[in-house]
């Protein structure tokens, strides 16, 4: 799939600030236009693009730009480099018009957010009404009908910007619930094209999904795609019961029988599982790098030298069980089980939607109960939990992985949880253990972990007590077998294997 570019980049441009636009939204030096109406045979459309601004000190910063981290980035940037296509999405800026450029070989269509929208479409709809409603309602999600408005109409915005640039006959990946509504759209304007939607996180149960009150129009919006995917089979059976429930929609096989207001079916949808991966070369050969090998060095030697380290990496989310966590920790150590002197807990968190009211909260309790159990248990020498509020570059957290004996991944509700799989791989001696929680998406593919339920925090302890003291051939068999796993089943194939499927699947459609 290559792109027909009807216009070339000019990597000349000039005058732009530190943030790589210039108020008119021309080019940094470096960074190559791409005319605002080139054309495209591939596009992947996602709610944020692949890339952060950044200040031209900060590592990784160029041309005012830097490639983002997070799974979804992890797993579709390889490919968009390789294929040559394009990305829509928002730049991250509010109010802020910027023009289509080009950044690390990849063409960016940026979509522009209004304060507004931010609010209502990405802080509100997305992120306090779905985020909790797919994600067992660990939070109560909310329903604003000023925010369903916001909703369409931003999704309207991404479709328009993707019918502007594709192909006739171009194949589109919509990208998450940030965006269900796109591919009815595209279909409805654009017959032609070939439309894949990937949801990343979970899809719930129809007896949860029933609260939305836009519940149907979120099915008839996913089901304008050729091929709906999910990160588990229970998520596309969940979806597929709800098209049934709400739409009345036949359901067979995978297979959903799309109608139109005349009550004559128009295409057939697929919804299908692809559990999504990780670039399993690049922590390959970044667990292998010497310099980072002598970095996790170093971060064992900074903490004391503790016998063993233990590790969690999250975004600071309330589906992701860090509180859970703390509180089995904490009791460890109450119990004597761990001392400050043996054991660290490393937390990573990332900062994370931190306008939005629960996640506000979250950090007060996180903090605080951090806070408590230090206060509690540390030593002038030693610290139970070293926690840190950042994001790190990749470098970084792959140099983690080698320290962490432990990883800790307790999640109440995960699409998937890359940080699981990562971990893995970056365990190229095959030793470490890998905590992991049965309700996060990876547990279907990594068996040999040490499964739990993080609402028992009994048995998490009990999990956690097991980790630790782990003998070394169990912890090479288990982590053996989950790196192959892992190892034959990279993001490529995830990627290779979710569009092969959505092209044969139209090409049978059309003989
Ligand atoms: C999850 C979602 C992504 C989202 C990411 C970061 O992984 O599936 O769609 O981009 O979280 O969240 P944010 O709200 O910062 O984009």
């Amino acid at each position: 799939m290559q792109a027909t570019k009807h216009a070339e980049s000019d990597p000349e441009s000039n005058g732009a600030d530190a943030h790589g636009t210039d108020a008119h939204g021309t080019s940094a030096p470096g960074t190559s236009d791409t005319a605002s109406d080139a054309q495209y045979d591939f596009m992947v459309v996602s709610n944020r693009l692949p890339v952060d601004r950044c200040s031209p000190d900060e590592p990784g910063c160029e041309d005012g730009w830097r490639r983002s981290p997070g799974g979804l980035v992890t797993a579709l940037a390889p490919m968009m480099t390789k294929t040559d296509g394009a990305w829509v999405g928002w730049h991250g800026a509010p109010d802020e018009h910027v023009q289509p450029f080009s950044h690390g070989g990849i063409d960016l269509v940026p979509v522009q957010l209004s304060t507004h929208d931010i609010e209502f479409f990405y802080e509100g709809f997305s992120n306090s009404t779905l985020w909790p409603l797919y994600h067992d309602v660990i939070a109560p999600p909310e329903f604003h009908r000023t925010w369903w408005d916001s909703y369409r109409k931003v999704n309207r915005r991404f479709a328009d910007a993707v019918i502007h640039h594709a192909n006739p006959g171009a194949t589109v990946w919509v990208q998450d619930y940030q965006l269900q509504l796109v591919p009815k759209m595209l279909r409805e304007a654009r017959p032609d094209l070939k439309i894949g939607f990937f949801n990343h996180i979970p899809f719930p149960p129809p007896e949860i999904f029933a609260q939305l009150p836009w519940r149907r129009a979120i099915i008839d919006g996913l089901l304008g795609a050729d091929l709906v995917g999910f990160q588990r089979p229970s998520d596309a059976g969940n979806f597929m019961r709800s098209a049934r429930r709400f739409l009345g929609a036949s359901v067979k096989q995978q297979q959903i029988h799309v109608k139109g207001a005349d009550g004559k079916t128009t295409h057939i949808a697929r919804a299908q599982a692809f559990p999504i991966s990780i670039d399993v070369k690049q922590i390959s050969e970044l667990a292998r790098n010497p310099e980072i090998v002598e970095r996790s060095r170093q971060i064992r030697r900074d903490l004391g030298s503790p016998k063993t380290i233990l590790l969690g990496v999250d975004r600071l989310d309330y589906t992701k069980g860090i509180r859970h966590r703390l509180k089995a920790y904490e009791e460890l150590l109450a119990d004597g089980k761990v001392s400050v002197e043996d054991a660290t807990l490393i937390q990573v968190a990332s900062p994370s939607r931190e306008r939005v009211e629960h996640y506000r909260l979250l950090r007060e309790e996180v903090e605080g109960t951090v806070g408590h159990i230090n206060g509690t248990y540390d030593t002038m020498q030693n610290t139970a939990v070293r926690y840190l509020h950042h994001s790190y570059p990749i470098e970084e957290m792959v140099a983690l992985y080698l320290a962490a004996d432990v990883m800790l991944v307790t999640a109440l509700r995960d699409g998937m949880n890359l940080v699981a799989k990562e971990y893995v791989t970056a365990r190229t001696n095959n030793d470490g253990a890998l905590v992991l929680s049965e309700f996060a998406g990876a547990a279907d593919q990594l068996k040999q972990a040490l499964l739990m339920n993080p609402h028992d925090i009994d048995g998490l302890k009990d999990t956690i007590m097991k980790a630790v003291n782990m003998q070394p051939a169990e912890a090479a068999r288990r982590m053996r077998s989950m790196r192959k796993q892992i190892l034959d089943h990279d993001v490529d194939l995830w990627s290779s294997d979710f569009l092969s499927t959505l092209e044969e699947k139209v090409i049978r459609d059309d003989s």
